[in-house]
């Protein structure tokens, strides 16, 4: 062997224990920024995305109340769900309150407060409106006509083909009404009220634009909304790795569930490559996961109940070993977060430990080097109940905390000093808190610097960035920007960098 080969075969070696998954070791603190809105919808972040979806404000999950023209009442299942359906209601809230589930543009299934569905009593065979299964079928399945002058005056037709109706206070409402028209004293017609706070997730894209259009329209989406551009900015302004959230539908590739879409795992595997190429680490951020761990729109959540817990461990813990198997190879990955911002009391403890546990393994299959993030409960009152936990018997392990002075009445009325101050004070405790010097390591996986301070200045901001800057900078794995870009401009790092609001090089 000369010395040439020697050289040679050295070289291949350490080529090849990078295969074997080995990845660099990311330089610590990491400054990051999520790739927000990329492989995960939120429409929040670019509304226009949603804008070409026929009956655009009847998406999965968005909750209505029905009011009775003649009767001058509402709709309500009794008892919030399991038995009959009544129009008696004076004024609406929780029971209510009906939850659609799109099966096209007009066609719907009405999930109640207990969870139950809106149908025909015994399985269609009658026309009394009960409240009462748990799966809906054609018996649970409702056509929402619209009045074409006044778009929330509706009738709603059953699966028997006949209109619901509601004859009077004392009596159960039927779907039993053949008549036309849409005067006011027709038992048929109701108004219907969307309530604000509608979801505009991935479900709600995909299932909006229905099979034919919605994969062109992600693909689309996920070639524009972050390239290879994007990823020399980043480099070339300070930041040394992103966190990219993804969803459970991503094992699936390329034929998920219905509706979700295929293709997202190619855009991750491109962002490998450009984090390669431009110098930056990567976080996979398991963000949205079956059955919602936070019935928040970035769990990918068809219709905002929370439902995540311990039956649903295996098959979230299967979406870790297929990202772990498929990314331990990959040089840049710096590390795995398990899941993002579990919803306290919804996920106990208990079940979230279980699940770090058997994730964490599943990751330390493939790769000894990588992190493995574990996130806090995002409301949880006790900052430090992973910290013993992740310190025994883990290595490599990371807590991650989000903080925003935001989503609180707290910071309602707080002024641009008091802002500030919270940050260095309280942010700053709570994150030394969750800092230890030889257990698990703390990262700030989400923080903006958009507030609810009135009439900020743009001096203001950027004092207040640089606060966070400072502060979060002493989380030992780093922080993470949230997001890389965004309609609404203080929450786009890129835009925020480009104005001079921050400043990192
Ligand atoms: C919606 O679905 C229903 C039930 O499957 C079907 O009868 C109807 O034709 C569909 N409408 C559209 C516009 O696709
Ligand atoms: C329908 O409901 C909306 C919102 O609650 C209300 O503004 C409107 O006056 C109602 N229309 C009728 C005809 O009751
Ligand atoms: C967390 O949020 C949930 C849902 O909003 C709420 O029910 C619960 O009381 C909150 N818990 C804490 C500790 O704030
Ligand atoms: C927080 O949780 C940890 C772990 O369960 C526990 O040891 C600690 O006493 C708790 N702290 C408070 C203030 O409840």
């Amino acid at each position: 062997m000369t010395v040439k080969d020697l050289l040679l075969a050295l070289y291949l070696c350490s080529v090849f224990s990078v295969s074997v998954g080995q990845n660099e070791t990311p330089k610590l603190p990491l400054k990051a920024v999520n790739l927000g809105n990329w492989l995960v919808t939120e429409g929040w972040m670019k509304p226009s995305l949603f804008s070409d979806i026929p009956n655009n404000d009847l998406l999965d999950g968005t909750q209505v109340h029905f009011f009775s023209s003649k009767l001058q009442k509402f709709l309500c299942p009794e008892n919030g769900g399991g038995t009959v359906v009544v129009a008696n209601r004076a004024s609406a809230s929780g029971w209510e309150t009906f939850r659609l589930w799109r099966i096209n543009e007009s066609t719907f299934n009405f999930r109640v407060f207990k969870k139950q569905f809106v149908g025909l009593e015994n399985q269609g065979g009658g026309t009394r409106v009960v409240a009462v299964s748990s799966a809906p079928s054609d018996p649970e399945t409702f056509q929402i006509m619209r009045n074409d002058g006044e778009k929330n005056k509706v009738r709603i037709r059953a699966s028997n083909g006949l209109f619901l109706q509601a004859k009077s206070e004392t009596l159960q409402v039927t779907a039993d009404y053949e008549g036309q028209g849409w005067e006011d004293d027709n038992p048929s017609v109701f108004n219907m009220t969307i309530l604000a706070d509608k979801l505009q997730g991935e479900y709600q894209i995909t299932n909006g634009y229905g099979p034919e259009r919605a994969p062109q329209v992600m693909q689309e989406h996920w070639n524009t909304y972050i390239t290879e551009q994007d990823f020399l900015f980043m480099s070339s302004n300070g930041l040394n790795a992103v966190r990219i959230p993804v969803g459970w539908w991503i094992a699936h590739d390329p034929n998920p569930p219905k509706p979700f879409v295929g293709g997202s795992l190619a855009a991750l595997d491109k962002a490998f490559i450009w984090a390669q190429k431009y110098g930056l680490t990567v976080i996979i951020d398991l963000h949205a996961i079956q059955a919602s761990q936070n019935g928040n729109v970035h769990s990918g959540t068809r219709d905002g109940y929370q439902e995540w817990g311990d039956s649903n461990i295996k098959d979230t813990v299967a979406v870790i070993d297929f990202l772990a198997r498929r990314s331990a190879n990959k040089p840049s990955l710096a590390a795995i977060e398990l899941m993002n911002e579990p919803l306290a009391p919804g996920v106990n403890l208990e079940s979230l430990k279980k699940y770090y546990q058997v994730g964490y393994d599943a990751v330390r299959k493939y790769t000894s080097s990588a992190y493995v993030i574990m996130s806090n409960r995002l409301n949880t009152s006790n900052a430090t109940e992973l910290l013993s936990f992740a310190g025994k018997g883990f290595d490599r392990v990371v807590i991650d905390v989000h903080y925003y002075n935001l989503f609180s009445d707290m910071f309602k009325n707080m002024n641009v000093q008091q802002n500030i101050d919270h940050v260095n004070n309280q942010r700053a405790a709570e994150l030394s808190s969750v800092t230890s010097s030889n257990g698990p390591l703390s990262f700030v996986g989400e923080w903006t610097a958009e507030w609810e301070a009135k009439d900020a200045t743009k001096q203001d901001y950027q004092r207040f960035a640089q606060a966070e800057i400072n502060v979060y900078g002493r989380a030992t794995f780093g922080w993470a920007y949230w997001a890389y870009k965004c309609e609404q401009h203080h929450w786009s790092l890129k835009w925020m960098i480009e104005n001079n609001f921050i400043k990192l090089n």
